[in-house]
């Protein structure tokens, strides 16, 4: 059993947390828990678990390039593809409860509203590394599936923007701009230069760590005697 979650407990993490928030959205919709406007309550919840696993997804490559934590990159995929899940289903409360398929009405509020093209950006860039995400795109491809899955790049900040647009005030509600600060800044830790020095600042607190155990064990030794 130790031996099998230390293999795939991180897995089996990340798969029962996604699924979790569907789980709770549909037994609340089932027992009419969903606040007076069950459809907006939806759309909300859908994009902010979107947003979550899509950030998640994200952070995966620095958290094993900077502290070598080699887990994270077997459960990326998982938590890009959930976070796709959650985009669709987003998208289908949008077009199909909300506005009830009418597609002239939605292509008007699609123009009207730069919000809403944000998330169909972000939507229409994340198609293409959902289907192409499997192993058997991933060896067809070749170095052109990195360069493709670099898209991600550019649909998780538009999906930041996409929410900082609906937001009335960010003074109010502050929050899209906390997303946007913790995505640019894993999208920096890409760049060599900052990858570099934030390595440089980490060996320095192991560094530091490590002579403060040996002192600390010196000195404890010392005073047992
Ligand atoms: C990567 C794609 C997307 C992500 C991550 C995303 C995420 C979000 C988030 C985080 C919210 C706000 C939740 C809150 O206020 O707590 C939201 C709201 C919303 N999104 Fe998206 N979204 C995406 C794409 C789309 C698309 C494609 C559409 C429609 C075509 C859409 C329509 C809406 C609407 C209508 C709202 C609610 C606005 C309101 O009632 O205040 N989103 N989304």
């Amino acid at each position: 059993m130790r031996v099998w979650l230390r293999a795939h407990g991180l897995q089996a993490l990340v798969h029962i947390g996604a699924l979790i928030p569907l789980g709770v959205m549909i037994a609340d919709y089932a027992q009419d828990r969903l606040t007076v406007n069950p459809i907006q309550e939806l759309t909300l919840r859908t994009g902010k678990v979107a947003l979550v696993l899509l950030v998640l997804s994200l952070a995966c490559t620095p958290l094993n390039t900077l502290f070598g934590f080699r887990g994270a990159l077997r459960v990326r995929r998982a938590l890009g593809l959930y976070g796709f899940l959650y985009v669709v289903l987003h998208l289908l409360v949008f077009t199909v409860l909300d506005y009830v398929g009418d597609l002239a009405l939605i292509v008007q509020t699609v123009l009207e509203k730069y919000y809403i093209v944000a998330g169909l950006a972000a939507f229409v860039l994340l198609v293409p590394l959902a289907v192409t995400s499997t192993r058997g795109w991933q060896r067809r491809l070749g170095q052109r599936w990195r360069a493709l899955h670099r898209l991600v790049y550019l649909a998780v900040p538009l999906a930041v923007l996409h929410f900082a647009l609906l937001v009335k005030s960010l003074v109010g509600r502050p929050e899209p701009l906390l997303w946007g600060a913790l995505v640019l800044g894993l999208l920096a830790l890409r760049i060599p230069a900052v990858r570099r020095a934030v390595a440089r600042w980490r060996d320095r607190v192991r560094h530091t760590t490590s002579e403060w155990r040996v002192a600390n064990r010196k000195w404890r030794m010392a005073n047992s005697k």
